[in-house]
């Protein structure tokens, strides 16, 4: 196994057949190098969907995504993110529109802390994922700012992002997802690194502030998240494999052709049940 750190951060893991990985110490090697860098992506994978998803249990539980109309029928470990039509009705969800700045599922009480996305099938431009690092962006914050922080929480909701970026939830899902409060500032699980916790498209506020000083408040945070020295823009070629953190970055994908397809599987890893709760 070889490593190569990307642009910004993240590295680039070399040398892996993620449908045979499983000695112990490659696997812990992986996940602090995980929880270190916030993205390992891993080229030229070639993976049933069983395999994907045995892949992602070396790193934790997956989550059955609320999408239930997305998860792959053989697999509900795994949330289809497509563009693609069969029958006239959509196979995944996200289909090939700009989705903004958010984190998978931080608008749950105990989120998932990483993602991993399997490209099945790409378009031949756009659909990029952009990634920010956003425990680099915490810790290069002047003291002052990092003060004011302490003990702040942001509302998050899952409502809020299908508003803007998605399909609308259902009333059943609304009732599985109220809104709810995290520290801005969270400590990672694993690797104890802080981050901003937040994102313009999940985050709808801040506790205790009024909407207009919540906002002001969170695109000055944004702002500086988003210099090019914490951002990592991913183009996607066949067979890549990307793991994220969720604790301590952000995404969003750029759009693409509509007339090109795109498949993506993706499984959704919680974090060990007495480190679920962000702190
Ligand atoms: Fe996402």
């Amino acid at each position: 196994m070889e490593i190569r750190p990307l642009k910004s951060f993240g590295i680039e893991v070399i040398g892996v057949d993620l449908s045979h990985t499983q000695d112990p110490e490659a696997v812990a090697y992986m996940h602090q190098l995980w929880a270190d860098n916030g993205l390992l992506l891993f080229r030229n994978q070639r993976l049933e969907e069983c395999e994907v998803i045995r892949f992602s249990r070396l790193f934790g539980e997956l989550e059955i995504h609320v999408r239930e109309e997305y998860l792959s029928p053989n697999h509900p470990e795994l949330l289809i993110v497509s563009n693609v039509k069969k029958n006239g009705k959509p196979i995944g969800i996200l289909s090939d529109h700009e989705v903004g700045w958010h984190h998978d599922q931080i608008y749950l009480p105990r989120p998932a802390v990483g993602s991993l996305l399997y490209s099945v099938k790409i378009p031949d431009s756009g659909g990029n994922t952009a990634f920010c690092d956003q425990a680099g962006a915490y810790e290069a914050l002047p003291v002052s700012k990092k003060r004011e922080l302490e003990g702040v929480r942001a509302v998050h909701s899952y409502e809020y992002f299908n508003r803007q970026w998605s399909e609308p939830t259902s009333e059943m899902q609304k009732k599985r997802t109220p809104d709810v409060t995290h520290p801005l500032v969270r400590t990672h699980p694993i690797s104890g690194r802080q981050a901003i916790y937040a994102d313009p498209g999940m985050t709808s506020g801040i506790e205790g502030m009024n909407k207009a000083d919540g906002h002001a408040f969170l695109n000055e945070l944004y702002d500086w998240c988003l210099q090019p020295q914490f951002l990592y823009e991913h183009k996607w070629r066949l067979g890549d494999a990307v793991m994220w953190d969720n604790a301590s970055t952000m995404h969003r994908r750029g759009e693409f052709d509509p007339n090109a397809e795109r498949i993506m599987k993706r499984t959704t890893i919680l974090p060990p049940p007495q480190m679920a709760v962000p702190i």
